[in-house]
């Protein structure tokens, strides 16, 4: 029996409602093993930025360091708005993905059966969906340099950022995709803009090369990011792994997220490179937003963040059949016919934050027994 870190960030806005039924499954699997979790919990956002005047402090970054895994709820904020750009929630999470060196983002997007009819698009064209999209997460468009706005003096401005990409960085990415591909359907997208940008040529050219010298046996596409937009809603069940840049990727994963039928459903995790050990340094959040205009109502949907904390038990715990049990007792809740508001439907029940959470876990007994 091992017994792992666990650091929590709940952050901002519904943040802390949906960490608390993570928190409430932690207890569960401390009471019932095999392995058992120390939890601290921390801040980061617009929280932290109130109570140290900075998104996330160096001594929270270097619990996150230390830590076996992260678990974070959202941050931001309208409360925040007036805070400057340095300062922002948002740079809490970017500092923490940048200096944990978590350049892969892995988000899948599946569609439970039971929520076929909850996605905007037909049940036939939904229907047992699953796709991962992999984003590079600490490169390009977020982090290049310069990235500033210029005043020229003549009553204009000049504003600035630098999509950036080195041959190391799309090469590693990349790698990640075309493993997770060998273990699922064996296919790869690379969504770049090749017609367009320097940065997707050698993003092409380096995907090309790293799957002819290691990686001949999976199907490779290259699909132009606008044109992947338009697939995944024409027919989304054509992609298996999509992989692509940070900013490509966070607009294409928010729209993978709506087929699934809620961005309340889709959870991350973000992972950096393998240790000589074979850990890595990994955090784990739902796709979704802080929300603030359903905070303290008992409305948010926890499901993306208990699903967040299922891919830590399975890429940072090495607990693939206690994923397997809260990922089926999801399932489970979905199939009773359970809804939060975001998914909620005719002839449902609708349950509150906690309510699902009580569901999910009477499932986890259930399953369990
Ligand atoms: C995401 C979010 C973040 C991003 C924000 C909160 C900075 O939209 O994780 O997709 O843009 O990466
Ligand atoms: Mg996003």
């Amino acid at each position: 029996m091992a017994t792992f870190d666990l650091l929590l960030l709940p952050g901002d806005g519904i943040g802390p409602e949906v960490m608390a039924e993570v928190e409430r499954i932690v207890a569960w699997l401390n009471a019932h093993g095999p392995n058992s979790f120390e939890t601290e919990t921390d801040l980061v956002g617009g929280c932290a930025y109130d109570a140290h005047g900075e998104a996330v402090s160096d001594a929270t970054v270097d619990k996150a360091m230390k830590a076996d895994a992260v678990v974070l709820g959202a941050v931001g904020g309208p409360k925040w708005d007036g805070v400057v750009y340095e300062k922002r929630p948002e740079a809490g999470l970017l500092r923490l993905r940048k200096d944990l060196e978590l350049f892969a983002n892995l988000r899948p997007a599946i569609c439970y059966p039971a929520l076929a009819d909850a996605s905007s698009l037909k049940r036939d064209v939904v229907e047992g969906l699953d796709i991962m999209i992999v984003r590079e997460l600490t490169g390009g468009t977020y982090f290049g340099e310069p990235k500033e706005i210029t005043d020229l003096g003549n009553g204009q401005k000049r504003a600035v950022d630098t999509q950036l990409y080195e041959t190391y960085e799309i090469d590693r990415i990349c790698r990640v995709a075309f493993d997770l591909a060998r273990k699922r359907g064996n296919k790869v997208h690379s969504a770049d803009k090749r017609n367009v940008m320097k940065s997707g040529v050698l993003w092409n050219e380096v995907v090309t090369q790293v799957h002819a010298a290691d990686y001949a046996d999976v199907e490779l596409n290259h699909i132009l990011a606008d044109n992947c937009a338009m697939q995944l809603v024409r027919w989304p069940k054509q992609f298996d792994v999509i992989v692509t840049d940070n900013l490509f990727g966070d607009m294409l994963s928010d729209e993978a997220a709506m087929l699934t039928g809620s961005l309340g459903m889709l959870p991350s995790a973000s992972l950096g490179a393998a240790d000589g050990d074979g850990s890595r340094r990994a955090l784990y959040e739902p796709v979704h937003g802080s929300a603030p205009d359903i905070v303290g109502q008992g409305l948010a949907n926890p499901i993306a963040t208990v699903a967040s904390f299922a891919m830590a038990l399975r890429y940072s715990f090495d607990m693939g059949a206690e994923a397997d049990l809260v990922e089926q007792a999801i399932a489970g809740v979905l199939n009773e016919c359970l809804r939060t508001a975001d998914i909620m439907q005719d002839g449902m029940a609708k349950v509150s934050t906690s309510e699902m959470g009580d569901a999910i876990l009477e499932e986890i007994e259930r399953l369990a027994a």
